[in-house]
C-alpha cells in the first residue's frame, strides 16, 4: 500500500490534485482529441504516431480481430461462466495460437500485445452471443476498434456519436500504473512468464468489485435506489452500516479521478438523448449532495461512478461492464509487463510471519 515499487514511464498520477498523464500527455486532452487506436500506439511505443504509423497500427489491429476456431469452441464450453472468467480462459488459451507466445523479445511482446488488444473484444462479444443462443459476429474491418466492438455485440453498425463515446471509455481505461491487476500482470511478468499468462492474470485481479468490479456495482445500486428521491436514504443505511457507496474513493486519488469528468459529462448527455436521466439524477445527487461531506476525506467519485449508467443506457448487460474495462486496458498491461521484461527482477516481497512457531509433529492417531 503506498509503496513505490520501480520506475515506470507509461503513466504518471498526482492522486493529490487529481492528475493523469499517458506518457507525459494528459488525460483530458487525450480523451478530448485523440483515439484509442493512437492511445494504444503510444501507451506501448512511448510516443504519439504520426499518420504513418498510425495507419500500419490500425490495419494490424484490424487484421488481427479474429479468434481461432477452437476458441469459440472454449468459449461455447465454459458459456455459463461469467465474462471475466471466459475472457480469463479465452486470452490464455489464444497462447496455444500464437507462433510468438513464448518470445519475450520486446518487439514480440508489442505485436503480441497488439493482437491481444484486436482479440478481446472478439471474445467478449463470440461469448455474449452464444451464451445469449446466437451466432458470434464476424469483426467487421470496416469500422475502427470501438466501432467493431459495439457492432460484434449488438449485429447492427453503431452510429459514431455512441463509437466515439465507447472510444473515449476505452481511451479513459487504457493505462493507470501499477493498480491490482498490472501489478498482477508484473509479477507474472516477473517470472519472465508470457504475455499472455500475465494479461490473462490481470484478468483474474480486475474482476473484484473494489477494482474493475464497481461499474457494474453502482449500477446495481442505482437500480436499487429507483429515483433520486431515494438516494439520500439509501446511502445514509449503507454508510450506518458501515458499508462502502461503489465508484466513489480510490487507493490513489485524494481528489476527484480525472477520468471521472469526461464520463459524468457524457452520461449526462446521454442520459437527455435517450429520454432516461433518471440514472444521472441519482448519481448526481449521490456524488452532489449525500457524499460531498466525504470529500474532506479525499473520497471522491472514481472512474467507475458514471460508465456504468453509459454502458446500461447503451443496451450493455451489466456483467460485461468490466470485460469493457480490460478491453480498454490490454495495452496498459502489455505495458507494463514489457517495462517489467526490460529491467526485471523477481518480485517476490516477504511476509511476516505471525504465526506459532517450532511446534511438536503429532502423528495422526494421535490427534
Ligand atoms: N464509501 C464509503 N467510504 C469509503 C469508500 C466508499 N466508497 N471508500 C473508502 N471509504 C472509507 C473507508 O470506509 C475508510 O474509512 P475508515 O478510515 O473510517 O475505516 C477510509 O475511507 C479509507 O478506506 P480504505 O479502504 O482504507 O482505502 P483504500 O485506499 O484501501 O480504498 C478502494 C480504495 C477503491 C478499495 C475503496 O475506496 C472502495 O472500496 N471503493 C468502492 C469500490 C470502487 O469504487 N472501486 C473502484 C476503484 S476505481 C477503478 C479502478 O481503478 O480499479
Amino acid at each position: 500500500m503506498n509503496v513505490y515499487m520501480d520506475n515506470t514511464e507509461s503513466s504518471f498520477i498526482d492522486g493529490d490534485i487529481g492528475k493523469l498523464l499517458y506518457r507525459g500527455y494528459d488525460i483530458h486532452d487525450l480523451a478530448e482529441k485523440s483515439t484509442f487506436e493512437e492511445i494504444v500506439y503510444l501507451v506501448l511505443y512511448g510516443e504519439l504516431p504520426n499518420h504513418a504509423q498510425l495507419e500500419e497500427l490500425d490495419g494490424y489491429l484490424r487484421a488481427n480481430r479474429r479468434i481461432p476456431d477452437e476458441i469459440i469452441t472454449v468459449i461455447d464450453a465454459v458459456q455459463s461462466a461469467h465474462p471475466m472468467d471466459v475472457l480469463q480462459t479465452a486470452m490464455i488459451g489464444l497462447a496455444a495460437f500464437d507462433e510468438e507466445s513464448e518470445d519475450n523479445s520486446k518487439e514480440a511482446n508489442i505485436r503480441k500485445a497488439l493482437r491481444l488488444t484486436a482479440k478481446a473484444p472478439t471474445i467478449v462479444t463470440a461469448h455474449h452471443r452464444v451464451r445469449s443462443g446466437l451466432e458470434p459476429v464476424a469483426p467487421n474491418p470496416d469500422l475502427n476498434h470501438a466501432g467493431n466492438f459495439l457492432f460484434m455485440l449488438f449485429n447492427e453498425i453503431p452510429d459514431d456519436e455512441t463509437v466515439s463515446l465507447m472510444d473515449v471509455d476505452f481511451i479513459l481505461h487504457a493505462e493507470h500504473g501499477v493498480n491490482a491487476s498490472s501489478f498482477a500482470a508484473r509479477v507474472s511478468a516477473s517470472t519472465n512468464s508470457t504475455l499472455h499468462a500475465a494479461v490473462s492474470g490481470a484478468v483474474g485481479a480486475l474482476k473484484g468489485p473494489a477494482h474493475g468490479g464497481a461499474a457494474e456495482e453502482v449500477m446495481k445500486m442505482s437500480i436499487e435506489i429507483g429515483n433520486p428521491e431515494n438516494a439520500e436514504e439509501y446511502a445514509r443505511k449503507k454508510l450506518d452500516n458501515r458499508e462502502r457507496i461503489m465508484g466513489f474513493g480510490h487507493r490513489v486519488y485524494r481528489a476527484e479521478d480525472p477520468r471521472a469528468r469526461h464520463l459524468r459529462e457524457r452520461s449526462q448527455a446521454l442520459g437527455e438523448k435517450r429520454g432516461d436521466p433518471r440514472w444521472f439524477q441519482i448519481l448526481t445527487h449521490l456524488s452532489e449532495d449525500v457524499m460531498a461531506p466525504y470529500r474532506d476525506r479525499g473520497i471522491y467519485v472514481n472512474v467507475d461512478f458514471y460508465a456504468g449508467s453509459i454502458y446500461h443506457l447503451l443496451g450493455i448487460p451489466s456483467d460485461l461492464f468490466i470485460p469493457i474495462f480490460a478491453l480498454g486496458r490490454v495495452p496498459g498491461w502489455s505495458a507494463q509487463c514489457i517495462e517489467q521484461y526490460e529491467n526485471n527482477i523477481l518480485l517476490r516481497p516477504r511476509l511476516h510471519y505471525v504465526g506459532p512457531m517450532d511446534r511438536e509433529y503429532v502423528p495422526i492417531d494421535e490427534r
